[in-house]
């Protein structure tokens, strides 16, 4: 890994009209910074950010989850612009890429592409049917001499439909050479780094244009571009789970957080949502259920069941309007309307329609313990924190707020009374002729 890499995240993303930094809005649940620290990591240990607005919080949240970064604070005051993002940035290796935090789409391939050969620079480009926003790259008998910004062009210029896609590989001496003499006499009064190709044109040295996919280039500006971003890494990440083995129903219908773990064979039915870093291990997932954060091996889930952080099925089965949080159940049953939340429920429990864990009492959550082979009947309420031991019934209805010794029956139930002829003293006699 001899090359260093710079990612410039400095720039304010007005156009993404958020207060939350434009890098860390997400693509399939991973800001899309991270996405680009995540290519970068895969060809170099040497990982400079360059920051400025938010900057704080956009390193905080950097380093959480990871280490070894290295940050610089842009002085965008006085040195604007992409070019003024690169002063007093030093990296280790003989070769610099620079890369933008705004890219969640490029892949190891192309920044192999982009670092591969060993002349001065090599820059990326595109050819684009509407060029518009994007510096022009002005190529003359088949050599790059200058990139121009759009608000810089002459008419002429405005033509050119190759674009500069803004990620370059550079020696580092060259760079570290050229950016103490970029200037601001530009039409906006920026510092840009595109002027580095002229520098190193006019003394003799090589730029080669690398002609790379616009899919992964074009940057993600507007909440627009963050949705097609997104539809296009969803594709991707499914794509991939299905060459793996993952069965999809409309896998167009589905989506997946990239930080998502299948193993065996599982299969996803149409509408599902599997999101955060969820496990899943031959799970079967019915239609319009959402998984989020857990952990779900040999058991199926749905339709509609909804899965909440922190929890653990295993050899289990969770039917329709299920709700289950924070709960590690083990060989259990539960097929119909059930909040489960703060429990643990051991091998051979059955738990009925209706049963409710009453898991907070307006300050403070509580615990459910439930052990093995318990038969919890239809509109239980367990009013935790409270546990119940093995092979227990409790009959349908119950308010269960006593922990429940092995093998007992636990009832609570007003007794049921008939009232005769009731229903034709309030309707009349006459109500069913
Ligand atoms: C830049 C290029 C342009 C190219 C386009 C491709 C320059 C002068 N122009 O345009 O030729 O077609 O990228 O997308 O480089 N940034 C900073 N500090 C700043 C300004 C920007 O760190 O002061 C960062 C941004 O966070 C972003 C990246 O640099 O990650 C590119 O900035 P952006 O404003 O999107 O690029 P342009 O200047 O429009
Ligand atoms: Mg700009």
């Amino acid at each position: 890994m001899s090359i260093s890499v710079v990612i410039l995240a400095a720039g304010q993303g007005t156009r993404m009209k958020s207060t939350l930094p434009k890098v860390l809005h997400t693509i399939s649940g991973k800001p899309m910074l991270f996405h680009a620290i995540d290519a970068a990591r895969q060809i170099s240990d040497d990982i400079v950010v360059v920051l400025y607005h938010q900057a704080e919080r956009i390193q905080e949240q950097i380093e959480t989850c990871y280490e070894g970064i290295r940050f610089h604070m842009q002085d965008a005051q006085q040195f604007p612009g992409t070019g003024g993002a690169m002063k007093g940035v030093h990296t280790k290796h003989s070769r610099t890429l620079i890369l933008n935090g705004d890219m969640p789409l490029i892949t190891k391939a192309s920044l192999e592409a982009l670092t591969s050969g060993n002349v001065a620079i090599n820059m990326s480009v595109i050819a684009l049917d509407d060029p518009s926003g994007y510096g022009r790259v002005i190529i003359e008998e088949d050599k790059v001499q200058e990139i121009v910004e759009q608000k810089d062009c002459t008419p002429q210029q405005l033509k050119v439909t190759t674009v500069n896609a803004g990620i370059y590989a550079v020696d580092t001496e060259v760079l570290e050479r050229f950016i103490p003499n970029l200037d601001n006499n530009n039409a906006q009064k920026e510092y840009y780094l595109t002027d580095i190709v002229k520098m190193a044109v006019d003394e003799g040295l090589e730029v080669h244009p690398v002609t790379v996919p616009e899919e992964e280039f074009k940057g993600v500006n507007s909440k627009l571009d963050l949705a097609h971003a997104e539809e296009i890494m969803q594709r991707r990440i499914k794509k991939t789970l299905m060459m793996q083995g993952v069965i999809m129903r409309l896998p167009e219908t589905i989506y997946i957080d990239c930080r998502a773990v299948f193993e065996g064979e599982c299969i996803l039915e149409n509408g599902v949502s599997i999101q955060g870093a969820s496990t899943l291990i031959n799970a079967h997932i019915k239609t319009h259920s959402v998984v989020e954060d857990s952990h779900i091996e040999n058991s199926d889930v749905g339709p509609v069941g909804r899965i909440r952080p922190g929890s653990r099925l295993i050899d289990t089965h969770i039917g329709n309007f299920v709700e289950v949080k924070k709960s590690t159940l083990t060989g259990v049953k539960a097929g119909h309307l059930a909040y489960i939340g703060d429990a643990s429920i051991d091998e051979g429990s059955n738990i009925g329609a209706g049963v409710i864990t009453c898991n907070y009492d307006g300050k403070n959550k509580y615990r459910t313990i439930i052990g093995k082979n318990v038969f919890v009947g239809s509109d239980t309420q367990l009013v935790a924190p409270v546990t119940i031991e093995d092979d227990v019934m409790i009959a349908a209805g119950t308010t269960v707020n006593k922990d429940v010794e092995q093998g007992d029956l636990a009832i609570s139930r007003a007794p049921m009374k008939t009232v005769k002829n009731f229903f034709y003293k309030f309707f009349g006699a006459d109500s069913c002729k």
